[in-house]
C-alpha cells in the first residue's frame, strides 16, 4: 500500500508547476537548478552531497513577509524565532540580524539563542518539562519570559527563583482544547494533549501565581500545532485566549502579554502556505480591544522554503513493477517523510533530467529500512547513478532532527547569502565513534 502524500490535494503537480511555486529556485539551461542564483551542481561539486543547502534572501524575505503583513494589519508583534526548526547559529544570527528574538525549549537553545548574539530579555523558555538546571540558568542570564504549562513547575520555578532572588516574568501556556487539524504528532493543542493548562484552571493558577514569591505572572501563551494552513483553527484558540485575559481582568489580575505561539504553515506541493493577511488579520480581530503586547514563535514559515537537501543518485533499480530510486541521503538526514508522512517536492538538478519523460518511481535512502522513503509513486525522469535532486522545503525540521543511524556522518550545510559558504563541514566517519568508551 502507498503512502498517503496529503490528504487533501489530488493531482500530482508537474516538475515544472512544483518549481514555478518556488520564486528562490531557478532553471537555467546550461547551469540546471539554482538556488537564490547559485548553480546547485556548483555546490555539490565543491561540498558533496548529501548538503543542506539554505538562502539567507528567502530567510529574510521570509521575516520581512511576516512583519509587514502585520505592520499592514496595525500589529507590531515581537517575533521569536522557533530555534528548534532550525537552530544553526548562522540561521540564528541571520534572523537576530533581522530583529528577531527566540523562542527555546531547552538549555542547549538558550544557549544556542545567546550564542548567536540574541539577548536573553529577548528570549521566551517554552515546554513541557524543562529541569531545575534550565530554570537556574534562563534565571541567572534574566531571560525574557518564562512560558510555564503546570502547577508543579510554577511551584519549582517559585523555589528557584526566590532562592536565586530573582523575579521571573512568566506566562500561563493556555490549552484552549482547539484541533489545529493538522498531523496527529503535532498537533498541540487539545485537552488529551500534553501542553498546556486547561482553560479553566487558569484562572486559579494564575491568582496563585501572583502569591508566590519570585513569579510575576504578565500575561498568557497558547500554541496550538504546526503546518497550520487555514486561520479558522487560530481564530478559536485567540477568541479563548481574549475571553480569558478578559475574565483575569475581572478578577483583578494584571495582563500585559499575550504569546500567540507558531505553526503557521507553509506550501510543501504547490499549494499556497497559509494567507499572512488572513492570519494577521485574525489576530487583529481577537486581540485588537485587549491593549496586550504580542508575541509570535514562526517557526517553519521562516526556515522551511529557506533550505533544501542536495543528494545524489547512488543507482536505480526495478522490483517488479516497481521503480525505486536510490539516493545517497537518508532518513537519517531528512526523517519528515518517514516520521510524518510528509511531502517534499523533488526536483532533478539537471536541467535534461527536468525535461525528460517521468515515470512513477519511490525515491528512497539507503537505510535499512522501507520506512527510508522519501517520496512514493513521484513523478521522475530516469535518473543515472550521479544525477542530482533537490529535496525541497527542508529548511525547517530538516537537519535538527537528524541522526547518525547506520552510521552514517551528519550531511554539510552550506548558506547562500550571494555566494555560497560552509556552514557546516561534513561530519568526519572517526567523529561517530571517537567519544564512545570500550571500558
Ligand atoms: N512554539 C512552540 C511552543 C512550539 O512547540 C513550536 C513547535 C513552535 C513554536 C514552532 O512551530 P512552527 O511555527 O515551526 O510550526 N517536527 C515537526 C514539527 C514540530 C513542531 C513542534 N513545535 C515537523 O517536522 O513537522
Amino acid at each position: 500500500m502507498s503512502i498517503p502524500q496529503t490528504d487533501f490535494l489530488a493531482a500530482e503537480p508537474s516538475l515544472a508547476e512544483l518549481l514555478a511555486a518556488r520564486p528562490a529556485l531557478k532553471m537555467h539551461a546550461q547551469d540546471g537548478l539554482c538556488f537564490e542564483n547559485v548553480p546547485l551542481n556548483a555546490i555539490a561539486d565543491a561540498f558533496g552531497t548529501p548538503v543542506w543547502v539554505y538562502g539567507a534572501a528567502t530567510l529574510r524575505a521570509r521575516y520581512g513577509a511576516l512583519k509587514s503583513a502585520f505592520a499592514q494589519a496595525g500589529l507590531a508583534p515581537r517575533l521569536h524565532y522557533a530555534v528548534k526548526a532550525n537552530d544553526h547559529l548562522a540561521i540564528l544570527s541571520l534572523l537576530r540580524e533581522q530583529g528577531a528574538g527566540a523562542d527555546v525549549v531547552s538549555r542547549g537553545e538558550f544557549l544556542r539563542a545567546q550564542k548567536a548574539g540574541i539577548d536573553p530579555k529577548d528570549i521566551v523558555f517554552s515546554g513541557v518539562g524543562k529541569t531545575a538546571e534550565d530554570l537556574r540558568a534562563a534565571l541567572a542570564q534574566n531571560i525574557g519570559q518564562i512560558n510555564v504549562e503546570s502547577p508543579a513547575e510554577l511551584a519549582l520555578l517559585s523555589a528557584i527563583a526566590a532562592a536565586m532572588g530573582k523575579t521571573a516574568s512568566i506566562v500561563l501556556r493556555m490549552n484552549p482544547d482547539v484541533d489545529a487539524g493538522t498531523h496527529a504528532k503535532i498537533t498541540t493543542g487539545r485537552a488529551d494533549n500534553k501542553f498546556g493548562v486547561a482553560a479553566h484552571e487558569i484562572p486559579a493558577l494564575y491568582a496563585h501565581a501572583a502569591t508566590l514569591p519570585g513569579i510575576q505572572p504578565i500575561g498568557l501563551a497558547l500554541h496550538i500545532g504546526s503546518q497550520i494552513l487555514s486561520p479558522a483553527p487560530y481564530a478559536a484558540a485567540f477568541g479563548k485566549a481574549a475571553a480569558l485575559i478578559n475574565h483575569l481582568r475581572a478578577a483583578g489580575q494584571t495582563v500585559t502579554t499575550l504569546d500567540l505561539g507558531g505553526g503557521l504553515g507553509v506550501g510543501y506541493r504547490d499549494e499556497p502556505g497559509i494567507s499572512l493577511a488572513a492570519f494577521a488579520h485574525t489576530v487583529r480581530r481577537a486581540t485588537a480591544e485587549l491593549g496586550v503586547s504580542l508575541i509570535l514563535e514562526p517557526g517553519r514559515y521562516l526556515a522551511a522554503p529557506a533550505g533544501l537537501l542536495l543528494t545524489s543518485v547512488i543507482l536505480e533499480k526495478q522490483n517488479g513493477a516497481k521503480r525505486f530510486c536510490v539516493l545517497d541521503a537518508a532518513m537519517n538526514d531528512l526523517i519528515r517523510p518517514a516520521m510524518y508522512d510528509s511531502y517534499h517536492a523533488i526536483l532533478p538538478v539537471s536541467p535534461v533530467d527536468f525535461l525528460a519523460e517521468t515515470t512513477a518511481a519511490d525515491i528512497v535512502g539507503p537505510v535499512c529500512e522501507t520506512g527510508d522513503t522519501f517520496a512514493t509513486g513521484r513523478a521522475m525522469p530516469p535518473l543515472r547513478p550521479g544525477a542530482r535532486l533537490a529535496i525541497l522545503d527542508a529548511g525547517a525540521y530538516g537537519a535538527v532532527m537528524s541522526s547518525t543511524y547506520n552510521a552514517r556522518p551528519r550531511a554539510a550545510a552550506v548558506l547562500i547569502d550571494g555566494t555560497p559558504k560552509l556552514i557546516t563541514p561534513r561530519q568526519a566517519i572517526e567523529d561517530l565513534w571517537s567519544s564512545e568508551i570500550v571500558p
